[in-house]
């Protein structure tokens, strides 16, 4: 896992969206799997003007959703759904066709992850995914306890979560369950970057990065992937031991 400390969270999402667009350049068919929520928000708006600016071309690219709130319509402005459209689907233009996310109203939830996890093996496996962090440590909604062995998955969510995360939605949510890429699905992306900035994200970021790995804080398990860059703003990076620093 390498860690990068860029000045503000403006640097840092201009370089994460630099190394998304040059993946896109190089392989126009790549298979993103793309997380929501604050952290990836300004990546996405950088990718966006970079994409529009060098006229890269999105017509092949394939998106996968990382995840979604069980029982949210895709109408809901809270959702995953709703989110992924408004800030990289509608804007980069991409195709119904492209694009595979969680349907978070399925009544068969068990089918539906079947359906995910089948179209991503279609795809030859995800290129590049993009995770953010969650302040009890998950990804995508991977809890704390989630089975590692899982691929995608419907979860129970974590009390944090469910308070956490009224911070999307415009009115009390009540959020029960989550559905998620699993950590298989995470192990398997050939390249994994996870974005994190602020201070509220400075001690789960120590603890992803020096905590003993397992599955108390999911995020560990990131030291474990083969090729996983954790990308910071100083002030998420501001409980890291120096030497963890680059
Ligand atoms: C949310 C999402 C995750 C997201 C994480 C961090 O609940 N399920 O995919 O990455 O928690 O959210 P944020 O970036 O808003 O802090």
């Amino acid at each position: 896992m390498k860690i990068k400390v860029y000045p503000t969270s403006e640097l840092q999402s201009k370089a994460a969206a630099q190394i998304i667009a040059d993946q896109i350049r190089t392989k126009p068919d790549t298979a993103v799997c793309l997380a929501t929520g604050d952290s990836p928000f300004g990546t996405y708006r950088e990718l966006v003007r970079m994409v529009k600016d060098s006229h890269i071309d999105c017509s092949r690219l394939r998106v996968f959703g990382l995840d979604e709130w069980v029982g949210i319509p895709p109408d809901n402005t809270g959702s995953c759904h709703h989110y992924l459209h408004e800030n990289f689907i509608g804007p980069l233009g991409i195709g119904h066709d492209q694009v595979h996310l969680f349907d978070g109203l399925s009544k068969d939830l068990s089918g539906e992850c079947s359906r995910m996890t089948e179209a991503i093996r279609h795809a030859g496996g995800i290129d590049i995914m993009i995770v953010g962090i969650g302040m009890n440590g998950h990804i995508g909604f991977n809890e704390p306890g989630v089975d590692v062995n899982l691929w995608a998955h419907a979860i129970e969510l974590d009390e944090i979560t469910k308070t956490v995360g009224q911070k999307y939605f415009q009115s009390a949510t009540p959020l029960s369950k989550g559905i998620t890429q699993g950590f298989q699905q995470v192990f398997a992306a050939r390249t994994l970057m996870l974005l994190a900035h602020g201070k509220k994200k400075a001690s789960i970021i120590h603890q992803t990065a020096e905590a003993p790995i397992g599955i108390a804080i999911p995020s560990t398990l990131l030291r474990q992937h083969k090729n996983s860059l954790i990308m910071l703003d100083e002030e998420a990076a501001g409980e890291l031991a120096p030497s963890l620093r680059n």
